[in-house]
């Protein structure tokens, strides 16, 4: 495995990625051309205008993110492609380029699912050696893996409702903040009062490993309607002090569910993926927790955090060395749970 390189392509949400990687975790190229401010006056991501702009962009992505790396197609000894699960419309635009470009060079193809990327992306980064826990937290997803090998992942639980970063952009919508409102509502809480507003904890009562985030955003929704009726409005620090509060809910819950995951794994390594993960609260209360647990904590680079396509070569050249190879016959699926 140890002189392999692979081009990456991710197209399952709203960017479209390329990039080039070596075995030994040298990104040469990674390019991600993102699809926000097609979407930004929909509210969310609107699936026909993301398969479009994958198809538009994907070709472009590859040449960049060659050019970069200064490497020829034939220069290299694969071609990974994000597979499932997300968007059909925007996987199916990946697999088709990649199937392409594999038949017209006579690369190997390996298809790749994008959750295996963010769960393998400490190895691609640091070089974690397995077994370690993984919480990935980001605008779609939210759970908690046990990574034992390239193809062996043990779900411990997840989300039954919302994901966090779900939560955070309708926590930010709910109080007119911009989005994304991770971001935004992380900037309004530093400057608020997390006691002032007592939020629900949802799921602590229950054991396992399980979380909820719905809840805690209904919770929010009718504490900004209470003092609205109150006050004939909303003032800026109330919005500030509803944020603070909201923030150290999810990051308690996600603190405790993940102490919890570690007694039970007895995982070394803590890592951690997703857009969320960029919150320094829960960051903080992360950390706290694996150092009571004895565990190292680990957060990738932001860059690495969200989606990316150095991710998906990088699945890509661990599943090829294990041995994997897929035909033209390779399927784009919505839904592949790990
Ligand atoms: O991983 P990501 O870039 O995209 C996917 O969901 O695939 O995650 C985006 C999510 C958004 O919901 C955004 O609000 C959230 O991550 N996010 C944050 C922060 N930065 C981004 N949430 C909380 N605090 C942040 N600082
Ligand atoms: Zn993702």
């Amino acid at each position: 495995m140890s002189d392999l390189t692979f081009l990456g392509i991710e197209s399952s949400c709203d960017d479209t990625a390329a990039a080039v990687v070596r075995a030994d975790g040298t990104i040469l190229a990674s390019v991600v051309a993102g699809q926000t401010a097609l979407h930004a006056d929909f509210g969310g991501v609107v699936p026909e205008i993301a398969a479009r702009a994958h198809a538009e962009k994907l070709d472009l992505c590859v040449e960049d993110a060659l050019k970069q790396a200064g490497v020829a197609l034939r220069d290299l000894d694969g071609i990974a492609v994000t597979a499932g699960p997300g968007l059909i419309g925007g996987v199916m635009a990946g697999v088709m380029l990649a199937k392409g470009l594999a038949a017209g060079s006579g690369l190997p193809l390996v298809g790749v699912n994008h959750l295996a990327g963010h769960a393998l992306t400490p190895r691609l980064t640091d070089g974690v050696a397995y077994p370690y826990l993984m919480l990935l937290v980001s605008g779609g997803h939210c759970q908690f893996l046990e990574v034992r090998g390239p193809q062996a992942f043990q779900r411990l639980g997840g989300t039954i409702d919302d994901a966090p970063g779900e939560a955070f952009d309708k926590v930010a919508k709910l109080l007119g903040l911009p989005q994304p409102g991770g971001p935004s509502v992380e900037a309004a809480a530093a400057l608020g009062d997390p006691r002032r507003f007592a939020f629900p904890r949802p799921l602590l009562d229950r054991p396992g490993c399980d979380l909820s985030f719905s809840g805690l955003k209904t919770a929010v929704l009718r504490q900004r309607d209470d003092l609205a009726a109150a006050q004939g409005g909303l003032h800026e620090q109330d919005r500030r002090d509803i944020c603070a509060g909201f923030q150290t809910a999810v990051a308690a819950v996600l603190a405790e569910k993940t102490r919890r995951a570690l007694a039970q794994t007895q995982a070394p390594v803590l890592a951690v993926a997703g857009g969320v993960a960029a919150n320094q609260t829960l960051r903080t209360a992360l950390q706290d927790v694996a150092t009571a647990a004895g565990a190292d904590f680990l957060a990738p680079p932001l860059r690495l955090c969200t989606d990316n396509a150095a991710m998906i070569a990088w699945v890509g050249i661990e599943a090829y060395a294990a041995g994997q190879r897929d035909g033209m016959d390779l399927a784009a699926r919505p839904r592949w749970p790990l």
